[in-house]
């Protein structure tokens, strides 16, 4: 669509878009012209969004607080999730994973060699040394908001704590690489180059996503890749950066079983951190941590 200077600019702000998005629109019809990947409108969050993400965010931190503060050995999965879904539910929000593509449980719980997507279950009890994945994601008044972070149950090898820190690292890099009118492969170059650095793989088969009118939007957000390459960064998007970093090789299976699981080849450990991001006009803003 075209917008006239003097018309209401499409991101709703009230201005005329002269003065809005019109400079904006421009600078991107420049960049596809010269053949980059430009974000289509539908993705760029206006500010009535964003508030609205923020505050699913909010609730989104305050269940992984709670985790943080309840984890422990000889609990079993399913009490997390029991802790993840009360706290959402008295908070008016949804835990955003339940029933979602027929996921049966409120939160990833993710141990040792599972990469992501583990289900919580009575069966299984955290022991001492585990690394454990809490993958937590919430919907508010519509919005949606994703954040996940690492609990090492007591005492853990220095290998695994060696894991979960570069992991992290990983992650924080990722967000530091984040800039408006730059490029996603921005992102997946700092954080594979790292990852490489220290001896481990990025898993390819997952990455992070647009995420907040619906649990997962474009773009994919690959942990590996090639600075200035992928799309185009613009303020207004809002995605997960998520690298799951492997202790061996990058390859995965998914469990059998339950279709969900995902787990090493190699049976080596694997460790994720995850934040929800907003591209703003000067930088990035960690929205769900
Ligand atoms: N929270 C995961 C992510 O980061 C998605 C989990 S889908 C579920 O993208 F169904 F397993 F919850
Ligand atoms: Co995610």
């Amino acid at each position: 669509m075209n917008f006239g200077r003097n018309d209401e600019c499409w991101c709703k702000s009230g201005q005329k878009y002269k003065k809005c998005h019109m400079e904006f629109d421009e600078k991107l019809r420049k960049l596809r012209n010269q053949g980059h990947i430009v974000p289509p409108r539908n993705i760029i969050k206006n500010q009535e969004q964003i508030d609205g993400i923020k505050k699913s965010a909010q609730i989104n931190d305050g269940v992984l607080d709670l985790v943080a503060k309840q984890i422990k050995a000889g609990m079993s999965t399913a009490e997390i999730d029991k802790l993840v879904y009360d706290y959402t539910v008295s908070h008016g929000a949804i835990p955003a994973p339940l029933n979602y593509q027929g996921f049966p449980k409120s939160v990833c719980t993710s141990i040792n060699d599972e990469v992501c997507h583990g289900i919580p279950s009575e069966d299984i009890i955290l022991k001492d040394g585990d690394i454990v994945n809490v993958d937590v994601s919430t919907i508010y008044n519509g919005y949606y908001s994703d954040a996940s972070r690492m609990f090492i149950i007591g005492e853990a090898s220095e290998e695994a704590k060696r894991l979960v820190e570069v992991s992290r690292e990983a992650l924080r890099r990722g967000v530091e690489a984040a800039k408006p009118w730059g490029y996603l492969g921005d992102i997946g170059e700092a954080v594979q180059e790292y990852v490489e650095a220290n001896g481990y793989s990025v898993v390819r088969d997952f990455g992070g996503h647009g995420v907040g009118i619906q649990f997962h939007e474009d773009p994919f957000v690959a942990h590996v890749g090639k600075r200035g390459e992928g799309m185009v960064l613009v303020p207004g998007m809002v995605f997960t950066i998520e690298p799951m970093v492997n202790q061996g090789a990058y390859h995965i299976f998914v469990d059998a079983d339950n279709d969900w699981t995902a787990l090493t080849e190699d049976g080596s450990l694997s460790a994720q951190w995850e934040h929800t991001v907003l591209i703003t006009e000067t930088g990035v803003e960690i929205l769900a941590k």
